[in-house]
């Protein structure tokens, strides 16, 4: 099937990898006309992190009506649409699934082509959604599940210069809020304890004098856990609010340094931070503070808190420039679990 714009040029698109099922309608690119995010989170909190059979369950029982909400609320139908969006990986294969099926069966229903999306290229193009992308450009990508830098030449093609060889950052905020005993994610509470507390601990900062682009935040959590299991077998009082800010500072400095070390390396019109760490407060403060010092020529675009973390709209951004590119799939897309920008042509 090829693609073609209708009157207007309008795409729906689907999101389903973890556990937010979300479904939005973007217009040109760079409107959304509707972005309906149902997540999960309760669900999960209970066991403290993302319980895939679970995932997949609430997918499925969300899907249609936040299809229809979409529609709805962007006041559009099926024929009014160009094609269906769909994030493909990386992700949980059953959560996927869901979203997968769920786009074959409109794009086939209503004769549309199905287009396949990365999910990490939506979080980068969530960013359209606040200014034109320019090129080239960085993008540090910080979430739950990855901790990367990509650098793009233009649009649509994805060169991962650095990234952890670990724990993401988020798994790491989630990992020592589990220890401090905060409920599952922890980032935006820990987020906000630093605010209230001094870096007194100094935990290590992994890798940063290191030649490459890479992270590690294990040995953070480690020395982060180590310290509150002896304070507690000395029964020594911890401040809850000095660790978080002592393990805050830790994670921005390397994700900083890093970053701009990257752009100067690469210089690059525009640097962009995504994924649902980028929501930190903390580090946008510091990174824009340090963009605007040391490279008053690159923009520094940080989506709005909405579309930091998992959503459709961004998925639908992404999704444009695969149309533009005729990147379209058919009937037997598969999930790709482990889907990487490396796995996909450059
Ligand atoms: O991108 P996202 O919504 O889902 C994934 O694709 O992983 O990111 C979720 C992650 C969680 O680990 C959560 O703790 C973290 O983002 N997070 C934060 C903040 N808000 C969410 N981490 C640090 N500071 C925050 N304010
Ligand atoms: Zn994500």
């Amino acid at each position: 099937m090829t693609f073609f714009y209708k009157e207007r040029k309008l795409i729906l698109a689907i999101e389903s990898s973890c556990d937010e099922t979300s479904v939005a309608v973007i217009e040109n690119g760079d409107q959304i006309l509707s972005n309906i995010v149902a997540s999960q989170v309760k669900s999960h909190r209970r066991f403290g992190g993302v319980v895939p059979e679970v995932a997949s369950r609430h997918h499925v029982e969300e899907i249609t009506l936040c299809i229809e909400d979409a529609l709805m609320e962007a006041e559009v139908g099926p024929a009014d649409l160009s094609g269906v969006a769909v994030t493909y990986g990386p992700g949980l294969v059953g959560a996927l699934l869901i979203g997968i099926s769920a786009a074959k069966a409109f794009a086939w229903a209503h004769d549309l082509p199905l287009i396949p999306v990365n999910h990490m290229s939506g979080h980068i193009y969530a960013a359209h959604f606040v200014e034109p992308l320019q090129f080239p450009l960085m993008a540090l990508l910080v979430s739950g599940g990855h901790t990367e830098l990509v650098y793009m030449k233009e649009t649509g093609s994805f060169e991962i210069i650095g990234e952890t060889r670990d724990d993401a950052a988020g798994e790491a905020y989630d990992k020592v809020g589990r220890v401090l005993g905060l409920s599952y994610p922890s980032g935006k509470e820990i987020d906000t304890l630093a605010h209230l507390g001094q870096d007194t601990y100094h935990f290590p900062r992994a890798m940063m004098k290191e030649d490459n682009y890479d992270f590690s935040f294990s040995g953070l959590k480690s020395s982060f856990i180590n310290t509150v299991h002896n304070a507690q077998q000395r029964e020594e009082a911890l401040s809850i609010e000095n660790l978080a800010a002592s393990f805050q500072a830790s994670v921005i400095d390397v994700l900083v340094d890093k970053t701009i070390r990257a752009c100067k390396e690469y210089p690059v019109k525009q640097l962009v931070m995504a994924g649902g760490v980028a929501a930190n407060q903390g580090l946008r403060e510091r990174l824009s503070q340090e963009i605007a010092d040391q490279l008053p020529e690159t923009t520094f675009i940080v989506p709005p808190l909405r579309l930091c973390g998992d959503n459709a709209a961004m998925i639908g951004a992404a999704a444009f420039v695969e149309a533009e590119k005729g990147h379209l799939a058919d009937a037997h897309l598969n999930a790709e679990p482990s889907l990487s920008f490396k796995t996909i042509g450059q």
